[in-house]
């Protein structure tokens, strides 16, 4: 039978989604009881970072020993991939001894390569155009906070990155609308846009994005692997901080939500990050653990 992999969001129906995003609060107040779910007893993650990572790496490995399985770190300095050992032959070795692989890495491409040569299933835990599992504690963080986000309109203010991208997925797979504010020349993909249709819209001004949403979300200026950028990122973003003027402009309840790690003075306020009425990243920080421990029980037919 092949392997169910997780490589965007568009790996799951609706249906599905929503029956994961249930699960994943479910687990977490179960945890919370303390209450042991030790249904991947005796499995193993293997754990491929060719960049770096804080939450990805502690939720991923703390989320399979809490369900009996344990992890495997694998960086490239250690592993023949870092040596060039081309792709599709590690997909065949590395999963012929693991039950569940999770890739961060640059290109797309090469985690789709990957899973197409991987006996298992296959994470996708960032890539240069997308990051699907921080969408899942997202949009676990908003229905715990503000019930289903159907129907409902969020911002994105700023790059149009695999953060971003990842929204317009949700968008279409959850139905809600996007509101997409970037820079000139720092859109997201045009057919992606194309794809998700009318209820996306591009603004230039952040302020004509946030106008009435119900939720407010931005990521750095330069992502990981784009650091040359960085000075130019600053001049090209100058006026897409998120702070509480540009909230102001919101919802009345209206939340923010950033992926973290943020830069407090860049892409947000120091102020608004830590404005616990308004910003919900803790949170969304903490259901990494629980969204992904749902994941790897539904590719694992164990949900
Ligand atoms: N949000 C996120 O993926 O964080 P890390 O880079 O620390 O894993
Ligand atoms: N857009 C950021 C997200 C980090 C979690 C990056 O790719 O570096």
């Amino acid at each position: 039978m092949q392997p169910r992999h997780f490589l965007s969001l568009a790996d799951l129906t609706r249906g599905e989604l929503n029956a994961l995003l249930q699960s994943a609060s479910e687990l977490k107040r179960a945890h919370r009881q303390g209450h042991q779910n030790t249904s991947l007893t005796g499995a193993v993650l293997a754990m491929i970072f060719e960049k770096s990572s804080t939450r990805t790496r502690v939720s991923f490995e703390a989320g399979m020993a809490q369900l009996g399985g344990s992890a495997l770190f694998l960086s490239p300095n250690d592993t023949q991939l870092g040596r060039g050992e081309p792709i599709q032959d590690s997909a065949r070795v590395i999963s012929s001894m693991v039950d569940i692989v999770m890739i961060r890495t640059f290109r797309q491409a090469d985690i789709e390569l990957f899973a197409k040569h991987s006996s298992v299933p296959v994470i996708n835990a960032l890539s240069d155009d997308y990051h699907p599992c921080q969408l899942l504690a997202d949009l676990q963080t908003f229905s715990e906070h503000r019930g289903s986000i159907t129907g409902k309109t969020v911002a994105w203010i700023g790059d149009g990155n695999n953060m971003c991208q990842s929204w317009i997925n949700a968008a279409m797979l959850l139905d809600f609308n996007l509101n997409i504010a970037c820079p000139e020349g720092y859109e997201p993909s045009p057919e992606l846009l194309e794809r998700a249709g009318a209820r996306i819209t591009l603004h230039r001004q952040p302020a004509s994005a946030v106008d009435g949403v119900d939720l407010v979300t931005t990521d750095v200026f330069a992502s990981m692997g784009q650091e040359a950028e960085q000075q130019l990122r600053l001049e090209k973003f100058n006026g897409f901080q998120v702070d509480h003027t540009l909230m102001s402009h919101a919802a009345n309840n209206a939340l923010f939500m950033h992926c973290l790690p943020a830069h407090r003075g860049e892409e947000v306020s120091a102020e608004l990050l830590e404005d616990s009425q308004i910003s919900v990243v803790w949170d969304e920080a903490e259901n990494r653990l629980h969204a992904q421990k749902a994941l790897m029980l539904l590719l694992l037919n164990k949900a």
